[in-house]
């Protein structure tokens, strides 16, 4: 029987469903798509001028879709959004699990199978069921046992669609995807939901493949990204102790076609909310299959990144502990353009920091300074403050760190800083964003990562 997706739900509306959803109601007009989600604050959030995501582009295509064929509300209110529609999808979250089985590796399934269970009691007739989000290879069929139990007979497909945004870039990501992923099992229902997507993405862009293809893929791509930034950031400390100098190695390697230029960016280490999460949750599965060398394999990736930003905030430590212990650091997010700072490298380096009893002046355009000054370790509480400015935060500090690539950082007036700053002041770039030739005019010295320190 053929299907047509004409009323979609999702469950989830966060960096990746609401983003996601807002997308699909501007390409597909004729279709009606909800998003739903436990946390009242942020549908309300969603409902107001102020989205809770900051993602360039976003506000534009949510102001004209919703009230039109995109509406939020608050999972009290979604049984019957569930039951009208033809798919639904899961958007939420699957963090790393922090007990039982698996506990600080395997992927939190608990979120996916309340919403299983929601699906399972809401849905009417037959519904596509549709993984957004990154699961754990298999995980289908925890989905499917769980769906199985629905008591209205409910009839249900299960797919697999996980997303390749990047936060920053997520609309740019939506609106022109390198390829858009389908895994599943039932033909008529992949082919539904390829013609969502063939609204806008070329169908020679729409991959389908089996579902635990799907799921591992997802899984896999991030693990590649994350080793190749892990792979740079150990260029980089070679760079640092023989003199080349990492962003003209990155050039050459990126020249080859067979490597390619992305992703060979030097930095204080990958952050964010899959990359850490989504290695550990492919160690946890080598582990299960008993794959102990590929485990240890990406486990390595994972491990040379927290190796990154320990020498990055070790370096910071003792420069600014041999004089008056101030530390500004420049940017919190997990990389620019977003307000996002989860599992940034900022806040390792910050807890590091502080724990070394150095007083920091935290800054940041788009991070709430709030919620940031939660993640940080309780009993340093009254070692830091936030200031509006960079160059607020710089005034006083015996080292400027710099942990996120923001433009404004690009084209800081080093001559106008160093004044303010304590005498013997040194920027310690994490991002090669610093312009190194006017901080040394001004008479600092500039730590870059992957090229060292220069006078
Ligand atoms: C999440 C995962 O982190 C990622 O691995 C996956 O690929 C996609 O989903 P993200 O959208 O960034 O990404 O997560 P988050 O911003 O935390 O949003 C999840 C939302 O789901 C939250 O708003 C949360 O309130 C909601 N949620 C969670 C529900 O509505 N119901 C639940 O049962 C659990
Ligand atoms: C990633 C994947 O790119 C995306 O496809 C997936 O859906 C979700 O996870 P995201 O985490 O939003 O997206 O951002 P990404 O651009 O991949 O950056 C991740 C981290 O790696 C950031 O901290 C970034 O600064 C860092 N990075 C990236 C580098 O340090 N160097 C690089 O060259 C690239």
């Amino acid at each position: 029987m053929k299907r047509r997706i004409l009323n979609i739900t999702c469950i989830g509306a966060g960096y990746v469903g609401g983003p996601t959803m807002a997308v699909i109601a501007d390409r597909c007009p004729d279709i009606s798509v909800t998003v739903i989600d436990l946390n009242e604050a942020r549908i309300a959030a969603w409902n107001s001028e102020s989205l809770p995501v900051y993602e360039p582009g976003l506000d534009e295509v949510v102001r004209r879709t919703r009230g039109r064929n995109l509406r939020f509300i608050s999972q009290r209110e979604g049984a019957a959004a569930v039951a009208a529609a033809d798919a639904v999808f899961i958007s939420v979250n699957t963090p790393t699990k922090t007990h039982g089985s698996g506990a600080g590796k395997a992927s939190d399934l608990s979120y996916v199978e309340a919403c299983a269970r929601y699906i399972a009691e809401h849905a009417n007739g037959h519904t596509i069921v549709i993984e957004k989000s990154t699961m754990p290879v298999r995980a289908a069929d925890t989905i499917k046992r769980i769906l199985a139990t629905s008591p209205h007979g409910g009839t249900f497909d299960v797919l697999s669609n996980p997303e390749f945004l990047a936060e920053g870039t997520a609309i740019r990501d939506l609106e022109k995807p390198d390829r858009v992923l389908i895994g599943g099992e039932a033909l008529e229902a992949v082919e539904a939901l390829a013609e969502v997507y063939a609204r806008w993405v070329p169908d020679q862009a729409i991959l389908r493949t089996g579902l635990w293809s799907a799921e591992l893929s997802k899984l896999a791509a991030n693990a590649f990204l994350a080793q190749r930034v892990s792979s740079i950031n150990a260029i980089s400390a070679l760079c640092e102790v023989t003199g080349a100098q990492v962003d003209e190695v990155a050039k050459v390697l990126g020249s080859d076609s067979r490597i390619g230029p992305k992703f060979l960016k030097a930095s204080v280490g990958f952050g964010g909310s899959c990359f850490k999460k989504d290695l550990l949750s492919l160690v946890y599965l080598c582990e299960f299959y008993g794959l102990t060398e590929p485990a240890a394999y990406w486990q390595s990736v994972q491990d040379l990144n927290e190796w990154q930003k320990r020498r990055f905030a070790q370096m910071a430590a003792a420069h600014a502990k041999k004089r008056g212990g101030v530390v500004a650091v420049l940017g919190l997010a997990f990389k620019k353009n977003t307000n996002d700072f989860r599992e940034s490298p900022a806040i390792d380096i910050c807890n590091h920091l502080l724990a070394e009893g150095v007083k920091l002046r935290l800054q940041d355009e788009r991070v709430d300074p709030k919620a940031f000054g939660e993640v940080l370790v309780d009993e340093y509480k009254a070692g830091f403050g936030f200031f509006r400015e960079a160059a607020e935060a710089v005034r006083g500090s015996d080292a400027i760190l710099v942990l996120t690539e923001w433009d404004q950082y690009t084209k800081l007036d080093w001559q106008k800083l160093s004044a303010t700053a304590a005498p013997g002041v040194m920027i310690f770039d994490g991002r090669t964003v610093v312009d190194a030739a006017n901080a040394r005019e001004a008479g600092l010295s500039v730590f870059t990562v992957g090229i060292g320190e220069t006078k």
